[in-house]
C-alpha cells in the first residue's frame, strides 16, 4: 500500500485481516470483565437493552467516522485528521482530537497491561492447580472458599509481582506491534481471535449444560424499565465506547491501513456486531457458572478475579475450565493491548521519524513505567492521589485515575470532537466518498453523527463531570 507521502506504508493484507484485527481491538477485558460486571451492578436486562441501543445509535456511527478519517489520511491518526482538515479548509488544530485520543490510548495501555498481568497470574494458578487437583475434579481443591477469596487481595498487596507480570504482558504486546501491521498485529489477530471464539463457545456450552443457564438468561434479558436510571444509562454509554475502542484514535489508526476497495460501513457493522455478540455471550458464559455455584456479584473486578475462581471450585473439570477461561481472557486482552500500543507507536514513528521497532519500544517502556506506578498504587503508594485536587478524582490512586480520566473525560471528548469534525467541519464530499453508504442509510448516518452523537456525548460529559445531577 502506498502512503499519501509517497513512501511505502505497511497495511492489512486483506479485508478479513483488518476485520479480525479490529474485532481483536474491540473484544477485550471490556467485554469479558467490564460488561458482565456492569450488567450485574446495573440491574441486568435494562442495562443490556440500553447498551445495545447505544451501540447502534452512537457507537456504530462513530466507528464509521473514525475509520473513514484514517482510511482517507493513510497516515497516523493526527496526520489523518490534519489532512482531512486541510482539504476541508478547516483549522489543522482539529488534529488535536487525535492527539487526545493517542494520549488516552497510552494511558489505557498502562493500566490495561497491569490487568493483563493479573490474567497471567491466574493462568499460572490454574496450571499449577491442574497438577494438584487433577483434570476431572473441581478447581483449587486444597483451598477453602475463604482462601480463594484471599487470592486477589494478596496479589494486590504484591507490587513487585504485579510490576513483573505487567512487564511480561507489555513485552508480548510490543513484540507483535514491533513486527508491523501485516507481519505482527494481523498475525496475532488471525491466530488468537479464532482460538478465542472457540474457547468462548466451548466454555459457554459447558456452562449451559452444567450451570444455571436459564437463570442467567432471565438475569441478563429480563427488562425491568424501572431500573433504567440516569446512572445506568451513563454506565451503558461509557461501556459501549470502551468496548468498541472508540475515542482513542485506535480505530482511526487501524482504518489508515485499509485499502480503498473496502466498504467501511459494512466492516464497522461487522466489528460492532461481533463485539456486542461477544459481550452478550460472555454474560451467558460467566453467569451460569457463577449462579450455579450459588454465588452472586455486585460487579467490579471481583466478578472475574474473586467470584469466578470460587465458582470453578464446585464444577467438574474446574481447573481445566478455569485455565481455559483465563487463557481466553488473555488472548482477548492481548489483541486489545496491541491496538492500544499501535496508535501511540504510529504517531511516534511519524512525529520523530523513528523506526517502528524503536517507536514501539519507547511507547512500551513509558507505558511500563506508568504501569508500575499503577501496580504500586494498590499498596506502597496507595495514599498518592495524583488528581486529588479535582473533586471528580478525589481519593483515586494512579490505576484508578488512569481509568477514570480516560473513561469519564478523554474518551467522550475525543468521540464528541470526532462527531463534530466529521458531521460539521469536514468537507462533505470527502466524507461521502469514504463512508460506503448511500440512500436513506446515508442520511440516517449523517443525522446520527451530526445530532444524536454530539448531544448524547455532551450529556455524558456533563453528567460524568457533575454526577450530582443524577442525584448520586
Ligand atoms: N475495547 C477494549 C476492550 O473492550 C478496550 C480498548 C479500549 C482497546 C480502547 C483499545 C482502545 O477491552
Amino acid at each position: 500500500m502506498v502512503a499519501a507521502t509517497g513512501s511505502s506504508r505497511d497495511g492489512w493484507s486483506s479485508r478479513t485481516g483488518f476485520v479480525l484485527a479490529a474485532v481483536g481491538a474491540a473484544v477485550g477485558l471490556g467485554n469479558l470483565v467490564r460488561f458482565p460486571a456492569e450488567a450485574a451492578a446495573n440491574g441486568g436486562g435494562a442495562f443490556v437493552l440500553f447498551y445495545i441501543f447505544c451501540i447502534l445509535l452512537i457507537g456504530l456511527p462513530i466507528m464509521l467516522a473514525e475509520t473513514l478519517i484514517g482510511r482517507h489520511g493513510q497516515a497516523s491518526a493526527t496526520e489523518s485528521v490534519k489532512k482531512m482538515a486541510e482539504e476541508s479548509k478547516a483549522s489543522t488544530a482539529w488534529s488535536g482530537l487525535a492527539g487526545l485520543g493517542i494520549l488516552s490510548a497510552f494511558m489505557i495501555l498502562a493500566f490495561y497491561c497491569v490487568i493483563g498481568g493479573w490474567v497471567l497470574y491466574y493462568i499460572g494458578i490454574f496450571v499449577a492447580d491442574l497438577f494438584q487437583s487433577g483434570v476431572t475434579g473441581g478447581a483449587l481443591q486444597n483451598m477453602t472458599p475463604e482462601g480463594i477469596k484471599e487470592i486477589f487481595p494478596t496479589l494486590l498487596e504484591k507490587g513487585w509481582l504485579m510490576a513483573l507480570l505487567d512487564a511480561v504482558f507489555v513485552l508480548v504486546t510490543v513484540y507483535f506491534v514491533a513486527r508491523g501491521v501485516s507481519g505482527g498485529i494481523e498475525v496475532a489477530s488471525v491466530w488468537l481471535m479464532p482460538a478465542f471464539f472457540m474457547l468462548l463457545l466451548g466454555i459457554t456450552i459447558y456452562g449451559a449444560f452444567g450451570g444455571a443457564f436459564g437463570e442467567a438468561v432471565s438475569y441478563l434479558f429480563t427488562v425491568d424499565f424501572s431500573k433504567l436510571t440516569g446512572d445506568v444509562m451513563l454506565a451503558a454509554i461509557g461501556q459501549a465506547f470502551f468496548s468498541l475502542s472508540l475515542g482513542v484514535a485506535g480505530m482511526m489508526t487501524y482504518g489508515s491501513y485499509v485499502g480503498k476497495e473496502v466498504n467501511l460501513a459494512k466492516t464497522s457493522t461487522m466489528i460492532s456486531f461481533a463485539d456486542t455478540s461477544v459481550a452478550l455471550v460472555a454474560g451467558l458464559c460467566i453467569f451460569p457458572i457463577v449462579l450455579a455455584a450459588g454465588l452472586s456479584s455486585d460487579g467490579g473486578l471481583g466478578l472475574m478475579f474473586d467470584v469466578l475462581p470460587h465458582a470453578f471450585q464446585s464444577m467438574p473439570a474446574g481447573s481445566l475450565i478455569g485455565l481455559a477461561f483465563f487463557v481466553m481472557v488473555g488472548f482477548a486482552a492481548l489483541t486489545s493491548s496491541v491496538s492500544l500500543m499501535e496508535g501511540p507507536t504510529a504517531w511516534t514513528m511519524g512525529k520523530f521519524d523513528m523506526s517502528r521497532a524503536k517507536a514501539a519500544t519507547l511507547v512500551a517502556s513509558m507505558a511500563l513505567l506508568l504501569g508500575v506506578a499503577s501496580a504500586y498504587s494498590f499498596n506502597a503508594i496507595s495514599d498518592f492521589h495524583p488528581l486529588g485536587f479535582i473533586p471528580l478524582f478525589e481519593g483515586e490512586g494512579v490505576f484508578s485515575v488512569l481509568d477514570s480520566v480516560t473513561a469519564k473525560l478523554f474518551m467522550p471528548i475525543g468521540a464528541l470532537l470526532t462527531a463534530i469534525f466529521v458531521g460539521w467541519v469536514a468537507d462533505r464530499q470527502l466524507v461521502d466518498a469514504e463512508n460506503g453508504l448511500d440512500g436513506g442509510l446515508h442520511q440516517f448516518w449523517r443525522f446520527l453523527v451530526r445530532w444524536v452523537c454530539p448531544l448524547a456525548l455532551t450529556a455524558i460529559l456533563i453528567v460524568g463531570i457533575f454526577p450530582s445531577i443524577l442525584g448520586s
